[in-house]
């Protein structure tokens, strides 16, 4: 199975940025371990700060990948444009967030990606990230 894991703004320095909020773990170091974990998956990482390269590894990722996990950071609360390419494309995309954006700022209670989504992890720090795996072998 080939999951493609997709990190969108501020999320190069989790580990170092506010970790109250998301925890000491750099997702370098949990994306290594990760791998470990789930030999029999290909994975491929991308991160980026900007929300059109956002968008076009989606349309990219059609006929090639077979399950994305995406963490959008802020663009999870402001991005129509990442939001249609998902609806665009038929691979399932499972949105991650590493803190509970529910119990947040009011602004991050808005997700518009959310609802053209599979499904939503949301507030079991960098282990979302694995919920989000095994839901696809689930
Ligand atoms: C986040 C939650 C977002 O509200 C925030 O903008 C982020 C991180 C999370 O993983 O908890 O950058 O996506």
């Amino acid at each position: 199975m080939n999951l493609r894991i997709i990190n969108g703004p501020n999320l190069d320095n989790i580990g170092e940025r506010e970790p109250k909020i998301y925890g000491n773990t750099s997702l370098v170091d949990y994306f290594n371990s990760l791998k470990h974990n789930f030999t029999d998956i290909n994975f491929s990482f991308i991160n980026s700060h900007f929300e059109s390269e956002i968008v076009s590894v989606l349309h990219a990722s059609e006929n090639q990948i077979d399950g994305i996990i995406l963490n959008a950071g802020a663009y999870s609360h402001t991005s129509v444009a990442i939001r249609d390419a998902i609806s665009a494309i038929s691979v399932p995309v499972v949105l991650v967030h590493i803190s509970n954006v529910y119990a947040r700022e009011n602004f991050r209670n808005n997700n518009i990606i959310a609802p053209v989504c599979k499904g939503i992890i949301t507030g079991f720090g960098v282990e979302s990230y694995k919920i989000a795996i095994q839901s696809f072998i689930d």
